[in-house]
């Protein structure tokens, strides 16, 4: 049985004092959750945020983590830094970052391994842009980011993956919950070719693009839908109802 996960992103918003304003009010919020619940957050947060989340259910992740252990890599961060706050989580490969810095399925799988290696859970995002989904071949482009993203990872259960459909972030074009569940059961038949299908069953798959108060029960009444990633939403207490869709 599979447990939700819910997870915000907060991409380049809020500051200390504002994150550790919203965690305080989101706290008793979700405090009876009956999902995990994180919030990844800009590098330069984690420590005030870790401070902030002390004591209560939200687990801080960070939005990205570096493959190197260290070296000449000018802004990035790495696992042992991460690690120093007790991160658990890191997103990788979110489509901002294929998008605006370069990501590849390769440096994704690389982040994957090194994520892995270290305990900290990889949120892998994966998805379509609204071309491919119009030009019908959103299937193939899942198949390639899950053959080289996931490349040489031993226990696939240990991957949370994200499915974010470019076309619905931060749009307020939500796909629908059938197109949802469509598609993130072909990722897990795809994980289960991969690798196995009782390990694809294992393996925790939300959904991401403008998922909201609004929309998110219906989302997450789909039965392969296990969480979503939340953007916008996570900036405000909005947050809180989606981590209790099932209240
Ligand atoms: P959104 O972002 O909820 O604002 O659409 C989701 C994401 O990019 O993770």
């Amino acid at each position: 049985m599979r447990k939700a996960f819910i997870a915000g992103n907060w991409k380049m918003n809020m500051t200390a004092a504002s994150g550790a304003a919203l965690i305080k009010e989101l706290a008793p919020l979700v405090a009876d959750a009956s999902c995990d619940v994180a919030l990844c957050v800009p590098a330069i947060l984690i420590p005030a945020m870790t401070e902030a989340a002390k004591g209560t259910n939200i687990k801080i992740g960070a939005e990205n983590i570096h493959w190197a252990a260290s070296g000449a890599y000018t802004g990035e961060i790495s696992a042992e830094m991460l690690k120093e706050y007790g991160v658990e989580y890191a997103i990788i490969g979110h489509s901002e970052r294929r998008q605006y810095f370069g990501e590849t399925d390769e440096t994704v799988n690389k982040r994957t391994l090194t994520a892995l290696a270290n305990g900290i859970t990889p949120i892998v995002c994966v998805g379509e842009l609204l071309e491919e989904r119009e030009a019908g071949v959103t299937e193939k482009v899942l198949d390639k980011q899950l053959e080289i993203g996931l490349k040489d990872v031993e226990d696939v259960s240990k991957i949370v993956i994200a499915y974010e459909p470019v076309w619905a972030i931060g749009t307020g074009k939500t796909a629908t919950d059938e197109q949802a569940q469509e598609t993130i059961a072909y990722i897990r038949k795809k994980l289960g070719e991969l690798f196995c299908p009782k390990c694809a069953e294992k393996v925790v798959i939300q959904y991401g693009g403008s998922m909201n108060a609004k929309n998110c029960k219906g989302l997450m009444a789909q039965p392969d839908i296990d969480g979503g990633l939340i953007g916008g939403a996570s900036l405000k207490l909005d947050f809180a109802t989606i981590v209790n869709y099932d209240k």
